[in-house]
């Protein structure tokens, strides 16, 4: 299949592009476009085909639920049982980096829901992503825009990588602002549960529902048998080829670990550009997360994870990121794409 790929130039009208995508995912075909969080991968949310088209392109096994995207909070009603929390909640985050689960309506077909009788409803900021779904007319199911198992892409590059010749039309929108998915709630009558971290933090969270629980995939690993809430979170995720361990440490543990292991095998860091001058004396590959804050460690942390393959390295090693704000989704993702290799070197 070949693939249309069109830029979107910010000084100038871009209904055409718009248009035209409204018109291949009302007839079934899959655009990927931009968001602020990454890119998704989208398909009329209405139309099982489109559905299972969405599953054979990422490569994703189909009892993984698609996020059903809205141009406004004001159809949320058309497609879900809403409450007066969900309106809460969408007058302080919406539209913005937030997904919300509940129970769905007959209207949403069960091959979007991978088989459940709930639905994810996202609205996002972007204006390109809104232009899209506005100009489609039908709600869209989208995913992120990687093959499955993959870090989500932050650019247009990312999803050609993965996409190209698999899908109808890449919407190309430059980086992504956020860089890592959506947070993720699920709404059972007043009581809300966090399922993925995200860009509205815990903390921004708490503030609107003081009880807000937490399921156990969002900080640690699930035992043999258990399920995650998010049937997303279960899978080997966000992970390049290259094998990424997790160091807790203080800055000069971390630098004499480096140094020792760099004598026994071939690898990389991933640090903030202030802590990577002085590793680069070292004999190893040095990537960097750029200036020392949790946003830009957010921002370029799929991007990033993603270069470590250009290294042919053994390991690359990351420092245990901050959990406070953004900080908790940048650990959420970091533990999965390190499938849980931790090393600690706490004295
Ligand atoms: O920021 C985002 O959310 C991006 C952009 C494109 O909007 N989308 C995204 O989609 O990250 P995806 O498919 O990569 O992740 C969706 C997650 C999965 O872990 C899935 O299991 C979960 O949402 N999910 C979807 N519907 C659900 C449901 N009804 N109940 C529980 N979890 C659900
Ligand atoms: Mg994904």
């Amino acid at each position: 299949m070949e693939t249309l790929i069109e830029r979107i130039d910010d000084t100038a009208d871009n209904g055409d592009i718009f248009k035209r995508a409204g018109k291949i995912l009302r007839e079934g075909g899959l655009v990927a476009f931009p968001t602020e969080t990454v890119y998704g991968l989208g398909g009329n949310a209405l139309d099982p085909d489109a559905a299972r088209k969405i599953y054979a392109a990422k490569g994703r096994p189909s009892d993984n639920p698609l996020i059903v995207h809205l141009a406004s909070t004001e159809d949320a009603a058309e497609y879900c049982q809403t409450s007066e929390l969900f309106y809460k909640l969408a007058e302080k985050f919406m539209p913005g980096p937030i997904t919300v689960v509940m129970k769905k309506r007959d209207i949403i077909p069960i091959t979007v829901t991978g088989g459940l009788d709930t639905v994810a409803i996202r609205v996002p900021a972007d204006k390109n992503a809104r232009a899209l779904i506005s100009a489609a007319g039908v709600p869209i199911a989208a995913p992120s825009a990687n093959l499955s198992g993959k870090p989500s892409p932050t650019c247009a590059e990312h999803v050609i990588e993965d996409m190209r010749g698999r899908i109808d039309m890449i919407i190309d929108g430059g980086e992504s602002e956020i860089g890592l998915e959506s947070t993720i709630v699920k709404l059972d009558g007043e009581s809300l549960t966090l399922l993925r971290p995200g860009g509205i933090t815990i903390e921004m969270l708490y503030e609107v529902c003081p009880d807000l629980k937490l399921d156990k995939a969002v900080m640690g690993k699930l035992a043999e048998g258990e399920r995650p809430q998010a049937p997303g979170m279960k899978y080997r995720h966000y992970a390049p080829d290259t094998r990424i361990v997790i160091v807790d440490s203080d800055d000069s543990d971390f630098y004499s670990f480096i140094e020792a292991r760099s004598k026994e095998e071939k690898l990389g860091v991933l640090v903030f550009e202030d802590e990577a001058e002085g590793l680069s004396a070292l004999p190893i590959e040095v990537i960097s997360l750029g200036e020392h804050s949790l946003a830009s460690q957010a921002h370029s942390l799929f991007s990033k994870l993603r270069e470590t393959d250009n290294y042919g390295c053994d390991v690359f090693y990351v420092k245990m990121p901050r959990r406070d704000g953004i900080g908790l989704a940048v650990y959420n993702r970091m533990i999965k794409a390190a499938a849980h290799e931790i090393i600690t070197l706490k004295k």
